[in-house]
């Protein structure tokens, strides 16, 4: 396959910045997916950002179709949210002993889910890694169930990739995680309730977990699917339920975002853990896990589970979250919704108009398009995800760039709008779209 992807030239400022970040960073990113390395070219350098719009170190003003990855729900720097960080920072930046904005946010929290009691950390992965320590330890039990192309954070026990076959054990997804780690993970397709009966027929007295995105959105955006009016989150429940095992939704992604309660404002499936991150620490580091009190109540210092955190329950962060959170009306969802609802006809049409083969596929307000080749009308998994061109989406990615729109670097994520992404925002974004498509279509990629 012929690539298309430009060089990297040092005749910008964040070329030179990128250069330079390489020999002090490794890939010059503190997150991989950062460096442009499944569309090429070089990343931009952010100097900052307004509403729905990011400045590069250049100069460039990029509508930004990512925000921060979720977290920036109300787009950037919203006034209210920065006076109320700017306060807080002013009275003291970290005390290492409880505050009331902490309270506040847990209570918020609750207040949109079912969990009964949560507990604060500061990244997703903390978040996924500490539940996966309690069901272990409520239940006794070791194996735990995740999906194929779900991500739930760096953590050594679910970076691990499916062995061929349903219900194989997994293999370590990354050098570094020892087979130790993941021997005890399970990975299934996702949306594959066989798999999931067969895993649970084969292993369910030792299943202390199964963990899901609430609604898949790493691997490009995939929806729990219905069966005979079941929803696959229904499904899982019921099947934990059945077997002692304890059901994770993890809405890290989709929490507060795609509606002010989640996937679960959609389908009201109460999960007996659940975590979140992003748009609750409303651009800062922060994160949450909770539960039923009964579960949640088995970590230290009440039970014997320990878990702990430094800065976790930070009281900058837990006011950026607290503030953002409050300020997430159902007007604010609404502006949400019709932004993504029009911007999805809007890439569809141009894509379609351009005979480029693809799918639209969404949650609620978050969204992707998947490069896939012609015929494939619905991806209900990993392994149809992979299917795309990540050829056609490079060139559309770099075509956009171009013209100013800032989109996911990598063909397997989703689009994040925010508040601010209003019809004059999204008109910049749709008068780029024909070229883009142009590119696409030029480009080569399998169904081509
Ligand atoms: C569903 C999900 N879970 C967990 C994580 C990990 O969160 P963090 O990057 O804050 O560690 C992510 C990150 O994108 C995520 O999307």
């Amino acid at each position: 396959m012929s690539t298309t992807l430009p060089d990297t030239s040092l005749d910008t400022r964040s070329a030179a910045a990128f250069a330079r970040a390489q020999q002090v960073t490794p890939g010059g990113v503190n997150s991989p997916v950062r460096a442009f390395l499944s569309v090429g070219g070089t990343p931009r350098f952010i100097a900052s950002a307004k509403g729905p719009y990011l400045y590069d170190v250049d100069g460039n003003e990029l509508v930004d179709l990512v925000c921060s990855w979720g977290p920036m729900l109300l787009g950037h720097a919203h006034p209210e949210v920065i006076d109320a960080v700017a306060g807080a920072a002013a009275r003291g930046t970290s005390y290492g002993a409880p505050t009331l904005a902490e309270v506040e946010l847990a209570v918020e929290i609750i207040d949109r889910t079912p969990v009964e009691q949560v507990r604060l950390v500061n990244s997703g992965t903390e978040a996924t890694m500490s539940v996966l320590r309690l069901a272990r330890g409520v239940t006794g039990r070791d194996k735990i169930v995740k999906f194929a192309g779900c991500y739930h954070g760096h953590v050594d026990a679910l970076l691990a990739a499916a062995g061929s076959g349903v219900a194989t054990l997994a293999i370590p997804g990354s050098p570094g995680v020892t087979e130790a780690t993941t021997a005890d993970t399970l990975v299934l397709p996702y949306n594959d309730r066989a798999a999931v009966r067969e895993a649970f027929a084969a292993f369910g007295d030792q299943i202390a977990c199964l963990v899901t995105e609430a609604a898949a959105g790493n691997m490009g955006v995939i929806p729990p699917g219905v069966e005979d009016g079941v929803g696959f989150n229904r499904f899982l429940a019921d099947i934990c339920a059945e077997h002692g095992a304890l059901f994770v939704s993890d809405e890290v992604m989709t929490g507060f975002r795609i509606s002010r309660s989640g996937q679960y404002g959609f389908d009201g499936v109460a999960p007996d853990l659940m975590t979140f991150g992003k748009v609750m620490g409303g651009g800062f580091p922060a994160a949450a896990f909770g539960g039923r009190a009964e579960l949640m109540q088995r970590l230290a210092p009440v039970g014997g589970v320990y878990q702990a955190g430094t800065l976790s329950g930070n009281p900058v962060a837990s006011t950026a979250g607290l503030t953002t959170l409050r300020l997430a009306t159902p007007e604010v969802y609404a502006r949400v919704d019709r932004a993504a609802e029009r911007l999805q006809a809007e890439v569809g049409a141009a894509l379609g108009a351009a005979g480029v083969p693809h799918v639209v596929q969404h949650a609620g307000n978050l969204f992707s398009v998947f490069f896939v080749p012609d015929g494939v009308t619905a991806v209900p998994d990993y392994a149809t995800a992979a299917r795309q061109s990540t050829t056609a989406y490079a060139a559309f990615f770099h075509s956009m760039l171009d013209s100013g729109v800032y989109l996911p670097p990598s063909a397997f994520e989703g689009w994040f709008l925010s508040a601010t992404h209003d019809d004059a925002v999204l008109d910049r974004v749709v008068s780029a779209l024909p070229a883009a498509a142009a590119a696409a279509a030029a480009a080569e990629g399998p169904g081509r």
